[in-house]
């Protein structure tokens, strides 16, 4: 195995991703117990640990679906370019939208895909995040639920990738780089 030039301090350990995770769900699952039809939007491919995690809780019936748009390729730096590079499979006319995203930095990657998705006429548009960065924000958005906030620091795991890798930890974990 390839050694990595950095290490990885564990932040938030799984229990607590759990317990978030769940009491999420409870909410979430109370907020829309009157809809007609609840779909779940995963942003891919962060999310994937956060979306399968969260509906799996729901009591309602939901249906899930994925986009996949461009932000940081495989860098440390955010990039305020987004490309949609897979679709949602699926017409969200009419519907009830739940973004699920993994983590929220700038803002400017929800943004825009809140702009694209407001284009279909859902029927309504909500965002829940597992981890969101406050004093990285650089443009407002609105997001009902927040797992944990986090300060300024790169984290993996639990979905989240540096260059691709450490998406499979089971916590979230932040990146210390050796000198
Ligand atoms: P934003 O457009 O700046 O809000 O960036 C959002 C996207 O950047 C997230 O969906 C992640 O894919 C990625 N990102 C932001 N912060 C981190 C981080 O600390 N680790 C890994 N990916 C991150
Ligand atoms: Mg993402």
């Amino acid at each position: 195995m390839p050694s990595q030039d950095y290490d990885i301090d564990i932040m938030i350990p799984e229990s607590e991703i759990t317990a978030k995770v769940n009491a999420m769900s409870r909410d979430i699952s109370k907020y829309y117990a009157k809809s007609e039809k609840l779909v779940v939007v995963g942003l891919l491919r962060g999310s994937f640990m956060f979306v399968a995690d969260l509906v799996r809780r729901l009591d309602l019936p939901v249906e899930v679906d994925f986009m996949t748009v461009s932000s940081y390729g495989s860098s440390m730096r955010s990039s305020r370019e987004v490309r949609i590079l897979k679709d949602l499979d699926g017409d969200i006319e009419n519907v009830d939208v739940l973004v699920a995203e993994d983590i929220i930095d700038t803002g400017h990657t929800l943004s825009q895909v809140l702009k694209i998705l407001s284009t279909r006429k859902p029927q309504s548009l909500e965002v829940c995040c597992l981890l969101n960065k406050p004093s990285r924000r650089e443009v407002d958005i609105p997001v009902k639920w927040v797992g944990f906030d986090i300060p300024d620091e790169f984290v993996v795991g639990y979905g989240i990738d540096y260059a691709q890798n450490n998406r499979n930890l089971p916590h979230i974990g932040k990146v210390r780089l050796k000198d």
